[in-house]
């Protein structure tokens, strides 16, 4: 197995070491905490908002023994304000850390950063391209629930053009998991982009792509709900209002609630604003905060195998 290095992309990763990030994540869930990344200094670099990347991977580094150092808002904090670039604030950064996790607005910010830095870069996040750590603890939530990610119908719901969590999440199904099947429930100016259907069939997955649940809540096994993300429509203020209106019929309330089966589960990657009413939550079936848990044992997981020698 490759050492692990920069994490850019879900299609980077083969099998046997996304079976073993799953394997130490459990670990890291039971353990909790050790000394193994003692002497390591971790840059959190986010140029958009975070909650839960951001203190996930920070409380990660600090529970293996790590030190952090981070700005929150690098677009007015860093000197990103003044001017620089993401190349040459890479470029400084990496000569003061081990590794850099970096979230950018931009899609292909990862990718740009790697070619500019001298150690490892992580995704935590780019425009609207990928978030595969959300994805990995996103399939660790998964197969904690039903062991094996098999024969299981998963819908995706919401904003699926912007959602970056979902493209990495179909990537890493695709590739690894593909004796499922995949609904994509969206408006219809915000459906998924056809890079990942053509990557569904490359691979053999099945798919299906529908405008609301009808007919479908009583055969899901998971409802993966994403929000309308405004700031990918700050252009295009028309097209945010039509697609708020549309997704009100996507909205899972207690009456959604009843139709789904038995077992099934509801994921979000979170926040959350309208898309899943505050009344679901206390139901056995909304994993959401469970999830959104998972993504420190995920993260000690990754930090582990980028950064320690094993
Ligand atoms: N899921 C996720 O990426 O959340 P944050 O934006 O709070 O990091």
């Amino acid at each position: 197995m490759p050492k692990l290095s920069s994490i850019i992309d879900a299609q980077q990763f083969d099998h046997e070491t996304l079976l073993r990030v799953l394997e130490i994540a459990k670990e890291m869930e039971e353990v909790k905490s050790e000394n193994s990344l003692s002497g390591k200094i971790m840059t959190s670099l986010f140029y958009e908002p975070s909650t839960r990347t951001r203190l996930s991977f920070e409380a990660a580094m600090k529970r293996l023994g790590g030190e952090v150092i981070s700005t929150e808002n690098a677009k007015e904090f860093s000197s990103k304000a003044k001017g620089e670039s993401l190349e040459d604030t890479i470029r400084v950064v990496s000569g003061y850390c081990d590794v850099i996790v970096l979230r950018y607005h931009k899609e292909g910010g990862a990718k740009r950063a790697q070619d500019y830095s001298s150690v490892p870069i992580i995704n935590a996040g780019d425009g609207a391209g990928q978030h595969p750590t959300q994805a990995l603890l996103d399939l660790y939530t998964i197969k904690k629930k039903f062991g094996d990610i098999r024969g299981l119908k998963i819908a995706m719901a919401g904003d699926l053009i912007n959602g970056r969590t979902v493209r990495s999440l179909s990537y890493f199904l695709a590739k690894h998991f593909p004796d499922n099947e995949i609904f994509f429930i969206s408006p219809s100016r915000v459906r998924m982009r056809e890079d990942i259907k053509e990557y569904l069939d490359r691979y053999r997955m099945k798919w299906n792509e529908a405008e609301n649940f009808d007919g479908l809540l009583s055969q899901l096994d998971i409802v993966y709900q994403t929000r309308v993300q405004k700031e990918r429509f700050e252009d295009d203020q028309a097209v945010y209002e039509e697609v708020m209106a549309k997704s009100e019929e996507l909205i899972i309330d207690r009456q959604k609630l009843e139709k789904m089966k038995e077992g099934a589960i509801i994921m979000h990657p979170l926040p959350r604003l309208f898309e899943i009413r505050y009344g679901v939550d206390k139901d056995p079936l909304a994993k959401y905060f469970e999830q959104a848990r998972n993504g420190l044992y995920v993260r000690m997981a990754l930090l582990k195998m980028v950064l320690a020698d094993f």
